[in-house]
């Protein structure tokens, strides 16, 4: 029996990454997965893959910036599946490490419309039908750049404390009509996103990659491990929680 049967998962940036792991590792304790990505060739392939293990999955695309995308998303994991109990806010960009003076506004509405309005977004559009049957699970995923400075840029990093703050308001309000919503922090996670700062990163990055306690970057597995443990029952007092999995970067 897997720890997900007989549940539907929505998970955002599901083509690549965390996204990507999720989705796998889901699928294989059983949950149907709606794979969402505005990359539709690399989440089909993620489906392939779901699919030739004998799992369940749909590939859609979305862009979690525009609201009629993710309406129509979420109304085509819907007709698939029936039901979304679980949202996966996955998809995110990274902003250059760049300081506010070197933000235009343009990267920083970016970086604010995919990272932090796009968690809203999603979250209203699937949030209804779960507070009707009063039952649902969202899990964001912030970042350690949720709690100090350093993980990236000025937009980054306000973005990811605003999905922290969404995630415990979220909580507040609709916690006692059945959802659970809580978010992971991950640190350097070597994933699409971070492969290029990694195989090319300035000394400044990468001694804050290899200074954490764990002495090394994580695998995104190691992400959609906890992202489990928060969408399963094994997590069932949990509300509003923001969960570092960072190899230790935040002791320092
Ligand atoms: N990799 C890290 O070290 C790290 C650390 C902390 C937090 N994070 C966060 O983890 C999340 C996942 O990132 P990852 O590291 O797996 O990166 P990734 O680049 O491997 O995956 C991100 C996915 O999001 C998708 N995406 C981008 N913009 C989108 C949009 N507008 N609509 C829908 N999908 C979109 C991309 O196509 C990609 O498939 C992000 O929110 C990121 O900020 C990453």
């Amino acid at each position: 029996m897997g720890k997900l049967d007989n549940k539907v998962a929505f998970i955002t940036g599901a083509g690549s990454g965390m996204g990507k792991a999720q989705s796998v590792l889901f699928a294989k304790e059983g949950a149907k997965v709606i794979a969402a990505d505005i990359n539709f060739d690399g989440v089909q392939k993620v489906v392939d893959q779901i699919k030739a293990d004998g799992g369940e999955a749909v590939a859609i695309e979305i862009d979690v910036s525009k609201k009629s995308s993710v309406a129509t998303a979420v109304d085509k994991g819907l007709e698939e599946f029936g039901r979304i109990d679980i949202l996966s806010n996955t998809a995110g960009i990274l902003d250059g490490y760049a300081p506010t003076l070197e933000t235009s506004e343009e990267l920083w509405d970016r970086i604010m419309n995919i990272n932090l309005k796009g968690v809203y977004q999603v979250t209203n559009a699937v949030l209804p039908q779960m507070i009707e049957r009063g039952d649902g699970i969202v899990i964001n995923i912030a970042s350690i750049a949720a709690f100090v400075a350093g993980g990236g840029g000025a937009a980054y990093t306000a973005a990811k404390h605003g999905i922290a703050g969404f995630t415990k308001q979220l909580s507040f309000d609709y916690g006692s009509k059945g959802i659970r919503a809580n978010a992971i922090a991950p640190g350097a996670i070597e994933t699409g996103m971070t492969k290029e700062i990694f195989a090319e990163g300035s000394a400044e990055v990468m001694e804050s990659v290899n200074s954490v306690p764990a002495g090394r970057y994580g695998q995104p597995e190691e992400i959609a491990n906890v992202a489990l443990f928060l969408a399963s029952d094994d997590s069932s007092f949990m509300h509003g929680a923001i969960v570092p999995v960072d190899g230790g970067w935040l002791v320092k």
